[in-house]
């Protein structure tokens, strides 16, 4: 979907989102929501917020469980994924502290591959991701998952791109301060999402968009997966469509 400026097309998602949550408290159920971190989706949280406020949407019902977080990374850090979530939508609306679930980038090395299994396993319980909204990098990842992640792939450690560091360097003040690793979903569990919104804006993201939707499905640019999800939609604003 191609939208004439990004607020239209963050205005529309969270639109949608709204419509679940009130949908599912009509039935006394929970909405399940895969949030990411990023620039791309900063409107659609503050939408969100609006809409709690202005038109009474109550987050009481919603479970929240997000892509990816630096590793090592302190929840309190200016550059953490837990801080933005907090900042951007958490501390702002009704969502109940227990239902809001973070990879946690504090954790002993060893403990991670159990935790990511349990990370999983929660998601299950909680009925599994209504809507998951994904950015995007200039290496095609997904949550983290960098070039080389398969459709199998579970939520995990990764090592990151190089690109990707540098991308990240001016949050951080300068790419030496960019950690190396990272925890995210996997692709395969991003794709079990019912339904898949990927938020791309600026003319930044149009090449690497051109090959998500045209190019051939392969793990070298793992958002190529999205084509094999049978509700997975790619929104855009014209800049970023511009070499579709
Ligand atoms: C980071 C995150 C991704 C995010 C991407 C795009 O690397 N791990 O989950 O989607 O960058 O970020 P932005 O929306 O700021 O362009």
């Amino acid at each position: 979907r191609v939208y004439p400026e990004s607020t239209d097309a963050s205005a529309a998602i969270a639109r949608e989102i709204a419509d679940l949550i009130r949908a599912r408290a009509a039935d006394s159920r929970v909405a399940v929501l895969g949030l990411v971190a990023g620039s791309s989706p900063v409107n659609v949280y503050a939408e969100l917020v609006r809409l709690h406020r202005d038109e009474q949407l109550s987050f009481a019902n919603v479970v929240t469980f997000n892509l990816d977080e630096y590793y090592p990374m302190a929840p309190d850090c200016l550059q953490s994924h837990a801080r933005f979530m907090h900042e951007h939508l958490f501390d702002h609306v009704d969502i109940r502290p227990e239902n809001i679930h973070l990879p946690d980038g504090t954790q002993p090395v060893e403990s991670i591959s159990d935790n990511c299994r349990d990370y999983e396993r929660q998601m299950a319980d909680a009925g599994g991701v209504d809507i998951q909204l994904l950015g995007i990098g200039r290496t095609g990842h997904i949550g983290f998952n960098e070039p080389g992640s398969g459709t199998e792939s579970r939520t995990r450690m990764i090592t990151l791109d190089g690109m990707t560091r540098i991308d990240s360097a001016s949050h951080f003040f300068g790419v030496e301060n960019v950690p190396r690793r990272a925890i995210t979903m996997g692709v395969g569990t991003i794709l079990q999402a019912r339904k898949i919104f990927l938020l791309a804006f600026g003319e930044g993201k149009s090449s690497i968009i051109a090959r998500t939707i045209e190019g051939e499905l392969a793990p070298t640019v793992p958002a190529t997966s999205l084509q094999e999800h049978p509700d997975a939609e790619l929104i855009l604003d014209h800049a970023a469509a511009a070499k579709l």
